[in-house]
């Protein structure tokens, strides 16, 4: 099968009726006023704040203004059709220390927020926590220490009280992959450790977050879910070491996370390669059933495929493996090849057929749920042209591509719900700064000025059904 477009990008795509199409952000990415209306610091303002951790020293305490233009966001969106607004919201702008009573301005923005969007139609898709824990509770041992997952389910509990009438559907987690094992094992992204056992609590006590806040959300008759990055893992050769490689890596980037909230159980084999590194008396009696949790959906947010070898490499290679830390905790001494597709700006291979792989994946081998693909999309190097007009094709080919792997998916009878394009704008792209854009919107960071980037056009005639069928 190939999802390559051989005709027009968007011919013939056609999508269930309901399929839901959004855009999506996130909090520190896109909303600046870092200090505004009693915001507290979170570990990306320290991190960003600290020398050599971010590209070019930049930081998202301006970003792209959205706390302040957010009226004029809801208003694009609207001209481009979106149906959904995946954005989060910000810990340490809500609850300033991480912990006690709501900061009732830090409140009042995403409740202005929800109110402009659903005035235009659009659906909130708000996410409880998209990486900016607040720095107190770092300074109180951060993700690898219990009490962590506790206060999170405080905060979910508190904030879907005071905003859950207008919300359908909450997402508590994004990417605990990045938050446990780039924030507390490669250290390339907040609080910045390098250290592999903290790395592995820090996950399990993100999950345990997920499960107690999930298990409040619903009994307040909310719908939840939780998103998980998933990558197509393959072996560069079939080399016995090569494939064996390949299992770990697919154990710790998949795996780790789906057995766990689909399953209830750590996979054994990922608890073997583990072992040097953590017995796991950190998971304490009844934490796997709390993870289980039941969801109402899956979130998958899909980039690019990882192929693995058995023998280490160095260098940046746009999987988290080489540089000063590994990212893959007790995995060491694997390396990543870095194949022979196209790549984008981040270095990662365009292969839109790994969607289709990763959503049959999650429907063969754990209970069904409904998916959402929460984040997909690219970076390239975005410039407007001398009339002004951004012209983007590559990201096109790269959507189309990947719309036509969930259509594949749901014609095998993958309960697929819906997509959202990650992002609605150029943004603040970690440690990456301003260096990578992946906006639909092009984002002029000195005026501030969003100019509609022609796949924002393309995708907006998507959603409207205006493309030839
Ligand atoms: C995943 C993250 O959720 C998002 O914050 C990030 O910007 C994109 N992927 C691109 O790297």
């Amino acid at each position: 099968m190939t999802t390559e477009s051989q005709t027009e990008p968007g011919t013939g795509l056609q999508f269930p009726t309901g399929f839901l199409f959004g855009a999506a952000t996130a909090a520190y990415q896109v909303e600046g006023a870092a200090t505004a209306d009693g915001r507290g610091p979170s570990i990306w303002d320290t991190f960003a704040h600290t020398p050599g951790r971010v590209l070019g020293g930049e930081t998202g305490d301006v970003a792209i203004e959205h706390y302040q233009r957010y009226r004029e966001d809801v208003a694009l969106m609207s001209d481009l059709g979106l149906q959904a607004y995946r954005f989060s919201i910000a810990w340490p702008r809500v609850q300033p220390t991480g912990r006690g009573a709501l900061n009732r301005a830090g409140v009042d923005f995403y409740s202005r927020l929800i109110d402009e969007l659903l005035a235009a139609g659009i659906e909130p898709w708000p996410t409880l926590y998209h990486w900016d824990l607040p720095q107190p509770l770092e300074d109180a041992g951060g993700w690898p220490e219990r009490d962590t997952a506790e206060r999170f389910a405080d905060y979910a509990g508190a904030i879907t009280a005071v905003l859950g009438d207008r919300v359908r559907q909450w997402t508590t987690l994004n990417e605990p992959w990045c938050s446990a094992f780039l924030g507390y094992g490669s250290g390339v992204h907040a609080p910045g450790r390098q250290d592999p056992a903290a790395a592995v609590r820090a996950g399990h006590h993100l999950m345990l977050g997920h499960g107690l806040a999930a298990g409040l959300l619903r009994s307040g008759g909310h719908q939840v879910g939780v998103t998980i990055n998933l990558y197509d893992v393959v072996p560069v050769s079939e080399r016995e070491i090569d494939v064996d490689a390949a299992r770990r890596i697919d154990g710790l980037q998949n795996r780790f996370f789906l057995d766990p909230v689909l399953l209830g159980s750590y996979p054994a084999d990922v608890v073997a390669d583990l072992a040097p590194v953590t017995d796991f008396s950190h998971v304490h009696d009844g934490d796997l059933a709390v993870i289980s949790t039941p969801l109402d959906i899956l979130g998958v947010n899909y980039y690019s495929r990882h192929v693995v070898t058995g023998e280490a490499n160095t260098g940046d290679d746009g999987h988290g493996g080489g540089g000063s830390a590994s990212p893959w905790p007790g995995s060491e001494h694997v390396g990543f090849s870095k194949g022979e597709l196209p790549v984008t700006a981040m270095g990662w291979e365009i292969h839109a057929e790994g969607l289709t792989s990763v959503l049959e994946r999650v429907c063969v081998e754990y209970p069904p749920v409904p998916l959402y693909v929460t984040e997909n999309g690219a970076a390239f190097a975005d410039v407007p042209d001398s009339d002004g007009l951004v012209r983007d094709p590559d990201r096109i080919s790269y959507l189309d591509g990947h719309l036509r792997a969930c259509q594949a998916a749901i014609d095998v009878g993958v309960p697929l719900r819906g997509y959202f394009c990650w992002s609605l704008f150029d943004n603040f792209e970690w440690s990456w700064g301003y260096s990578r854009r992946f906006g639909l919107v092009y984002v002029d960071y000195e005026t501030q000025t969003r100019t509609p980037k022609s796949s924002a056009y393309w995708y907006g005639d998507l959603i409207r059904g205006r493309l030839a069928t």
